[in-house]
């Protein structure tokens, strides 16, 4: 017998089925609640409790700190994978062979250019504007150059605007960053690796070529795929809403960078470095941040703590950090903001306020250090996490068309004002 839920109101009860996931988590199936029960409704500011979708993409288990892509533990693939081999992973479900991945490398290359127009829309920007504002209409004005809707049910249509978009996206990445320090709107390298192929674009200056150092291709790699999806979060939940209404893939994209963007989600690991910079122009004094992120009359919060699922650490925290030490040795580097960052993180480790809520560094306090010791400026570190979570809205967005999911319609509970009548305006 299939178990379900009751729900009483004003005496009356309800059954709702139960939904099981593959990982035996269990949730009430409420579609017929507002026709059962004549208009009742749910409310949860924040979507704290409610899932949105099925998806066969991500798992993460909060409490136990599990992250998994397509079934596979996040630990295996951030050591044994690269990005482009996630990025086929997440959005087509299987590891690619040897082949599907040369097929998907080349098919990318073929794409990696981008109108020669869209230097006139770069233009038109100041350079004092933040890159995710110049990627998120980069990537909308990318609709103008490429105007055919995708048919979600040709395979080959999904296929070539997915490696489009995986082709041109870096492209523009670099770009709004070379726009913003005056640097030539160019190319970089097909021959080489797409990830090493991107810091070529990033920081070749138009008289001498770039070679990054291993250690870095690896760590940009590695954090490229912990970034690479992460279920329903803003940003995610966002590219699935705006494509539920049938819009196009990479306006979807474009709405996704936009939710990004703030510092309570992707804006974080700019908000950390930031934040990091102004304790040490204060004298480098980690108590007295410590005390005001403690105190609940200062909004001040420690950027880079906590996380809405995760209650106990953060395994992509975990991956990353042993990358962070491991570049931080590697270039020798000794920089008094990441000093700062290190007491920060000992001092919060064994302090009860952040042991009590379960407040732990998150990825983006670690991405936000190895960003800033790669010599990336700090409006940068947010496009970085756009560029590693692009395969991630790819995918959810491709399971979304492809189950039809109805557009997205959230209701309300109305607060406001009951009819009243109205006043001309010489009588208010
Ligand atoms: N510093 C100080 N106190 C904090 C912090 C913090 N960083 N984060 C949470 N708290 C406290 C809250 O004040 C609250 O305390 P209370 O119970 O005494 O009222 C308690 O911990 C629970 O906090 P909530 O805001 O309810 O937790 P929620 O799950 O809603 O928020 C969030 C998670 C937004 C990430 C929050 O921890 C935060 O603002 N962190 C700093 C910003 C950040 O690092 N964001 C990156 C997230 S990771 C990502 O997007 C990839």
């Amino acid at each position: 017998m299939s178990k379900t839920a009751i729900l009483e109101i004003d005496g009356k009860k309800y059954e709702f089925p139960l939904v099981e996931g593959t990982e035996n988590e269990v949730a009430i199936d409420i579609k017929s609640l507002r026709s059962d029960t004549n208009g009742v409704t749910t409310l949860d500011p924040g979507y704290k409790n409610t899932g949105s979708c099925e998806s066969a993409i991500t798992f993460l288990n909060g409490e136990e700190g599990i992250l998994r892509y397509r079934g596979y533990a996040i630990e295996d693939l951030a050591e044994k994978a690269d990005f482009l081999e996630v990025a086929y992973l997440l959005i087509f479900g299987e590891l690619p062979t040897k082949d599907e991945l040369i097929k998907f490398h080349n098919d990318i290359k073929a794409q990696s250019h981008v109108d020669e127009d869209v230097k006139r829309i770069i233009d038109g920007f100041p350079k004092s504007a933040h890159p995710m504002g110049v990627l998120s209409s980069l990537t909308s004005a990318l609709v103008a150059f490429n105007p055919s809707s995708v048919n979600v049910d040709s395979e080959e249509e999904m296929y070539n605007a997915i490696v489009k978009i995986m082709a041109k996206f870096p492209v523009l990445t670099a770009w709004a960053y070379r726009k913003r320090v005056g640097l030539p709107l160019d190319y970089g390298d097909d021959s080489l690796g797409y990830v090493e192929n991107f810091l070529k674009m990033m920081f070749k200056k138009p008289n001498g070529d770039y070679i990054p150092k291993q250690v870095i291709v690896d760590a940009l790699d590695k954090l490229l795929i912990l970034h690479a999806d992460h279920e329903q979060n803003c940003s995610t939940s966002t590219v699935r809403i705006v494509g539920s209404s049938h819009a196009g893939l990479f306006v979807s994209i474009s709405a996704g960078i936009a939710a990004l963007w703030g510092p309570l989600h992707g804006g974080a690991n700019q908000a950390v470095i930031e934040m990091l910079e102004a304790i040490k122009e204060d004298g480098g004094d980690t108590k007295k941040y410590m005390a005001k992120a403690k105190d609940k009359d200062d909004p001040f919060r420690l950027m880079g703590f906590g996380h809405r699922v995760y209650k106990n650490f953060d395994p992509r925290a975990k991956i990353i950090k042993r990358s962070a030490d491991s570049v931080l040795d590697d270039l020798g580097i000794d920089d008094p903001v990441l000093n700062i960052a290190k007491g920060l993180e000992k001092e919060a480790l064994e302090d009860p306020y952040f042991v009590d809520r379960k407040l732990y560094p998150n990825v983006d306090f670690y991405s936000g250090i190895i960003y800033r010791s790669l010599g990336i400026p700090v409006e940068m570190f947010t496009p970085m996490f756009a560029l590693g979570r692009l395969p991630g809205w790819i995918a959810q967005w491709r399971e979304m068309r492809l189950r039809k999911e109805p557009i997205g319609r959230p209701r309300q509970i109305y607060i406001g004002e009951t009819l009243r009548d109205f006043k001309p305006v010489e009588k208010r």
